[in-house]
């Protein structure tokens, strides 16, 4: 029987997870594919840490080595940010490997740039490890995409701040010793920065909404705020309200441009994204036909990720996105300024008398719930220095208005 060679660049939670994955399906493998498939080699920063790897597997730092084998056909790719992941990509591809990626960041970047790459020269390109985990939110779009028309995504995206925002509301633990038991469970990326704020839930966000819409919007025009802002208080604060604050990045087409933002975002009961505990990842897809689906599953680690890269690899057939040929368009204008929404403030002395401002609801300590356009937000923070603000989910104050405003304090 004739074998697929696979070069592995990276052998961390990822890699690794993908080495041990290969090892324990490799007959399910070997009968979807019709071929034994067999790791080759394996890059990695440093060749003296040990590692629990085959004697037979040229294991080494240096991607000369590896790019110039004779003959690999899969190129799986788990290392950490932009470069030198995307050259490498690029030299594997150039060179007629298939190729598939967990990486965000790079793929963020440089996703179109591969995709075109990949169809000129016919080899395949597989990401569906770059968002979501062991959820199959690339696959579910390719196949949506077909007819529907997508309207809006909106999830959870990041595991490592789910996980955290978790733990110190159930164990009442600090955000420091959280987020360190997340780094030891592999969640966290090698710059746990980028969990914590929202640069990773933004990269996801940007690699949907190219395969989604077929371009991102503007990069600087997309408000990301990650979850450093909320304190065990404020979390102890919405539990009062029957509130959670779950950390939401959210893409929509809307009158013909792209809106994204990543934010922590107070959620009740009726949100699909409540009861999302942990390290577990959901999203939200909106489309024109089917209406609204949510996919839910764990978000991060090992495991799920390899998972994600195996089935990648287990699609023999090449994949085309709709996005392969569509080009990132210049510049969105986003106007989100004018459009109000709802709001859970604290701490506010003074009302402010505007016609754009509703104040809904009072609660203890001076909260209030209003609706309000983030023109008339800044007028009332300007005018109460030391309150804070954030927003609550529209649909959850439409479907749980009477229940919120009749929580107890
Ligand atoms: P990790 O545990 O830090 O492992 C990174 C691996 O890549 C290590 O083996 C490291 O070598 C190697 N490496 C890093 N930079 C390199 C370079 N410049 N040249 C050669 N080797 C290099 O990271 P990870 O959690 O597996 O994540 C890998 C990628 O998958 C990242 O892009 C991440 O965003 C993405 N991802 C992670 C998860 C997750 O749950 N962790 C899920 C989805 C996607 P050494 O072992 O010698 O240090
Ligand atoms: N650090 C990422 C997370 C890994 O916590 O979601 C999965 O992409």
């Amino acid at each position: 029987m004739s074998v697929l060679k696979i070069a592995l660049l990276g052998f961390g939670t990822v890699g690794e997870g993908v080495y041990r994955s290969i090892e324990s399906h490799g007959e399910r493998l070997e009968k979807i594919l019709g071929k034994r498939v067999e790791i080759v080699a394996i890059l990695v920063r440093n060749k003296q840490k040990q590692r629990k790897i085959s004697g037979n597997i040229l294991v080494t730092d240096n991607f000369e080595e590896i790019i110039n084998l004779p003959h690999i056909d899969y190129m799986i790719e788990a290392i950490v940010g932009r470069e030198p992941a995307f050259t490498y990509l690029k030299r594997a591809v150039e060179k007629g490997s298939n190729i598939i990626t967990a990486n965000k960041e790079m793929f963020a970047y440089h996703g179109e740039e591969l995709s075109l790459l990949a169809a000129d020269k016919g080899v395949s390109l597989g990401y569906e490890a770059t968002v979501g985990g062991g959820i199959p939110i690339i696959q579910t779009l390719r196949q949506l995409l077909k007819v529907n028309n997508i309207k809006k995504i909106k999830g959870i995206l990041n595991g490592t701040s789910n996980f955290i925002l978790t733990e110190m509301r159930e164990k009442k633990e600090p955000f420091a010793s959280v987020l360190k038991t997340a780094q030891e469970k592999g969640y966290a990326e090698a710059d746990p920065g980028n969990d914590v704020e929202g640069t990773d839930a933004f990269y996801k966000l940007m690699v949907l909404s190219k395969l989604a819409f077929g371009f991102q919007p503007e990069w600087k025009d997309v408000h990301v705020e990650g979850i450093t802002s909320i304190t065990r208080e404020w979390i102890e604060e919405a539990d009062l309200l029957h509130l959670k604050f779950k950390h939401i990045a959210s893409v929509e087409w809307k009158d013909g441009k792209v809106i994204a933002s990543v934010q922590p975002v107070l959620v009740g009961k009726s949100s699909p994204f409540y009861d999302v505990e942990g390290v577990e990842n959901a999203v939200s897809i909106e489309a024109d036909l089917v209406g609204s689906i949510t996919l839910r599953g764990p978000g991060a680690g090992m495991f799920p990720t390899a998972s994600a890269v195996i089935e990648d690899l287990a699609q023999s057939r090449h994949q085309t996105d709709r996005e392969a040929g569509s080009p990132i368009r210049d510049s969105v204008d986003q106007d989100s300024q004018k459009e109000a929404s709802y709001w859970l403030l604290d701490r506010v002395k003074k009302k402010v008398a505007d016609p754009s401002i509703e104040w809904l609801q009072q609660h203890p300590n001076n909260k209030w719930i209003i609706k309000s356009s983030v023109k008339g937000l800044n007028r009332i923070l300007d005018q109460n220095p030391g309150t804070e603000a954030f927003p609550v989910l529209a649909e959850m104050i439409e479907k749980e208005s009477s229940d919120l405003f009749t929580a107890s304090l």
